[in-house]
């Protein structure tokens, strides 16, 4: 197909830039680490990195509180090291996406150190300050001791009410995140203007596109009227968030942006939707709007991640209806934010389960985005509570540990570290390496025909050759699977059909006679059957069997 668009037929693996290679041996994953792993991503067969921040952050949210936006933090290199990142990728045909963190700074950014100094310095209005409110219930509920009350009654994703007291101003800032994490207020011009500037150098500096963190929160209700209440577990969740996120300035906001975008040709951007939906994606997503938002349609039911076909199916289909036309979908397994696709779904070091959510995620119709570490089914490291790094975990625990279980370093090979920092390192790696290193790595799979990472090689490389497997129709063959999934990837040139047996039993899926009447020929049979499986009737698997058919005439 001529017309490859590398975000939209690519996929785009997401390098968490702490812990996928420490070329100095500080234990801090480096931006000359990932230079030199480059020919190991083009290798897998990848269109594009996402690097999660590597800007100065203070590490109040491990790089998710920038202090510098168009700077390189000393622990992960120099600018000229992002620039000879950027130039090798592009020499291997790899594109390069940012993580923009502009719903918040740190509150060591200079513009917030700025801001918070007087109620009349240039950047006063910069951030989300209030006065106190005068209403008793806030007071008790969510001021500071001695304070006033807090403006009303917002809370903030990590814990706590989302009003910070600043003694300097008198005065109330909002923090949708950690009180380290002011939010800007993108109502006005000049932080605005700041803001979009971020995007204009990192454009000019030669990066192919963005992933934008929570961007649906960048405007807050101009009254600040407070959350209406519902049943919930945590206090963030006991509110319905029609004035923190979400508010219709977005829209206008995304034109501007887009255009930006658009004076240079093929670059993207990609949203991480907040309390994602694929109707929201739809609304923020379109031509004029972001090309494409995460809708995580398959983890976000809460902390719940059901792992049986018919609730896919749904999943799969509500979207199915939805993204059509300029509507593009993106698949998502894993990221930073939520346990591993492999922790979620398998037990022990089986990997029966992680191939077959590989070759969902691989087949679906959708831009896959690939977490580092799936491809070798990597799993969470196990946390005792003094070692927690991540502020919610921290805050949460027993009730919810956060996400340093999936950050843990890229396991590369068996020698001390896993081949993430030198063996002969000073420093261990920030976050202990998982006790599986020894088998479970690059070089042990690579050299192992049957394992994750050839799998994935195999149906990457199957991706890149038959266009239906990227742009095809998504056609459902089992109505309601019990075991099974399996469907059809159509254009009017070529059909592919995806078989995946979810369960450890040889099944037998009725089938039409439009597809046992065909002539298949087999892509890809794992675990390797050799036997024609297709009757009159019915295709029968085998246990955990993922199977892969065209039909000859393609
Ligand atoms: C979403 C990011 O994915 C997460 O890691 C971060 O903590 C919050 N945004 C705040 O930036
Ligand atoms: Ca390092």
């Amino acid at each position: 197909m001529d017309d490859y668009l590398w975000w939209r037929d690519g996929i785009i693996y997401q390098i968490y830039p702490r812990s996928f290679a420490d070329s100095n041996g500080d234990g801090i994953g480096d931006l000359p680490g990932i230079t030199a792993h480059l020919d190991y991503l083009a290798g897998l067969g990848i269109d594009a990195i996402w690097l999660s921040p590597f800007y100065p952050t203070p590490d109040a949210d491990f790089g998710y509180d920038v202090s510098d936006h168009t700077a390189v933090d000393p622990r992960f290199g120099t600018l000229a090291d992002f620039d000879r990142l950027a130039a090798e990728s592009h020499r291997r045909g790899l594109r390069v996406v940012l993580d923009l963190v502009l719903n918040h700074t740190s509150d060591q950014h200079p513009w917030f150190r700025e801001s918070r100094a007087s109620r009349d310095n240039p950047k006063r209005d910069w951030y989300i300050w209030r006065p106190p409110s005068t209403s008793p219930h806030f007071r008790r509920k969510w001021g500071e001791a001695g304070r006033g009350a807090a403006p009303n009654n917002w809370q903030s994703v990590f814990g706590g009410g989302a009003w910070k007291w600043a003694t300097e101003r008198g005065q109330y800032y909002y923090h949708m995140f950690l009180a380290e994490q002011p939010d800007v207020n993108w109502r006005n011009p000049e932080a605005r203007k700041a803001q979009l500037d971020v995007a204009r150098f990192w454009l000019a500096r030669g990066v192919d596109g963005f992933r934008l963190d929570v961007f649906n929160a960048y405007f807050k209700d101009a009254q600040f009227r407070s959350n209406p209440t519902k049943f919930g577990l945590r206090g963030f969740d006991r509110q319905r968030h029609l004035y923190d996120c979400d508010q219709p300035e977005m829209i206008p906001l995304l034109d501007e942006l887009r255009a930006i975008l658009d004076a240079y040709p093929e670059r993207y951007a990609v949203g991480e939707t907040f309390f994602a939906t694929p109707e929201k994606v739809l609304h923020y997503s379109g031509s004029d709007r972001l090309h494409a938002a995460f809708s995580f349609d398959f983890n976000s039911s809460g902390l719940r991640y059901p792992w049986n076909p018919a609730w896919l199916l749904e999943q799969i289909q509500r979207r199915e209806a939805l993204f059509t036309g300029e509507h593009w979908p993106t698949t998502v397994l894993s990221n930073h934010d939520i346990p591993r696709t492999a922790t979620r779904y398998t037990r022990g070091e089986q990997d029966a389960h992680a191939k077959i959510a590989m070759a969902l995620l691989l087949t679906l119709r959708g831009t896959p985005f690939m977490y580092y570490g799936e491809e070798i089914g990597m799993r969470d490291i196990p946390l005792r509570r003094s070692e927690i790094m991540d502020p919610p975990g921290k805050r949460f625990w027993p009730l919810y540990k956060g996400r340093d279980g999936c950050r843990s370093p890229m396991q590369w090979d068996d020698t001390p570290f896993a081949g993430f920092s030198p063996s002969k390192a000073q420093g261990k790696p920030w976050l202990p390496v998982h006790l599986n290193y020894r088998q479970r790595n690059v070089a042990a799979q690579n050299e192992d025909p049957d394992s994750l990472l050839n799998f994935t090689r195999k149906l990457i490389a199957l991706r890149k050759e038959y266009p239906a497997l990227r742009r095809g129709e998504f056609v459902p063959l089992t109505a309601k699977p019990r075991d099974a999934l399996v469907y059809l990837r159509q254009t009017s040139e070529q059909t592919v059909l995806v078989a995946l047996n979810f369960s450890n039993r040889a099944v037998r899926e009725p089938m039409p006679p439009e597809v046992t009447s065909q002539h298949w020929r087999p892509l890809l049979d794992a675990p390797e059957t050799g036997a024609t499986l297709l009757s009159d009737t019915y295709l029968e698997l085998t246990p955990h069997q993922v199977r892969l058919l065209v039909t000859p005439e393609s």
